[in-house]
């Protein structure tokens, strides 16, 4: 399974991916007023595993983290822009576009008191910073919002090999999750701006 898992972690680093799939967006739609960043990895057999202790860091999977989860979603909004700025005009839904970028709580800094997860986590710290540098951009220039979000513990292929010390109430649903996420997103205003929501609703601090 090696080979094609790193294959996988391959996609995200690919410019020209990007640049195709921005192109696609602009020949079909012409405008875009959500974008979705949600790709992100956690571990990866025989590649990048959660770190449980400093000794345990590796350069590779912490440039792997922040090329996938920081780097990737940072450079398809650069790619998007010209259709969310075109969204934003049309004056169609909100009255601007929206991009909501999936972080997690592991990476605000504040809420930190477990440590561990070294990659993942400063990897969500730069996607908060990057997220948060182009919210002030494109808010102004653009008319486009853009936010965190973090989804809760949800089941899926990511937590999967993690789930076994998670409460049973605190593992959610993907259904669950979505719907929450859904309802930040249909009730996004402008001044929501820059800011980084946990699946209830509640900011979360850097
Ligand atoms: N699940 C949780 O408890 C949890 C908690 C906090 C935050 N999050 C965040 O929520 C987001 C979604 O996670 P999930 O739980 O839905 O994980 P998931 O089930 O593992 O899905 C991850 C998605 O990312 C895509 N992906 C992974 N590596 C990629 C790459 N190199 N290039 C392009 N796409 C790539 C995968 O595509 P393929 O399916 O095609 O491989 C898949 O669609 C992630 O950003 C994650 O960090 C999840």
């Amino acid at each position: 399974r090696g080979a094609p898992h790193r294959a996988a972690a391959g996609r995200h680093r690919r410019e020209h991916h990007r640049e195709a799939a921005a192109a696609a967006v602009g020949e079909t739609h012409g405008s875009l007023d959500l974008l979705i960043n949600a790709a992100g990895i956690l571990s990866i057999p025989n590649v990048i595993q959660p770190e449980t202790s400093l000794s345990k860091v590796q350069k590779s999977s912490l440039l792997l983290a922040y090329e996938v989860n920081a780097v990737g979603p940072i450079l398809v909004i650069k790619h998007m822009r010209p259709f969310l700025k075109i969204g934003a005009s049309l004056g169609t839904g909100k009255g601007f576009s929206l991009v909501a970028n999936m972080s997690a709580r592991v990476g605000s800094i504040g809420d930190n008191a477990l440590g561990g997860w070294h990659s993942y986590r400063a990897s969500k710290t730069a996607l908060n910073q990057l997220t948060k540098t182009a919210s002030v951009e494109l808010g102004k220039k653009d008319n486009i919002a853009c936010i965190l979000l973090h989804p809760g513990t949800v089941d899926t292929d990511l937590s999967r090999p993690f789930q076994r010390n998670v409460a049973k109430d605190k593992l959610f649903t993907r259904e669950f999750s979505v719907h929450k996420l859904l309802s930040i997103i249909d009730n996004a205003k402008k001044t929501d701006n820059g800011k980084f929501f946990a699946w209830d609703g509640q900011e979360i601090p850097w």
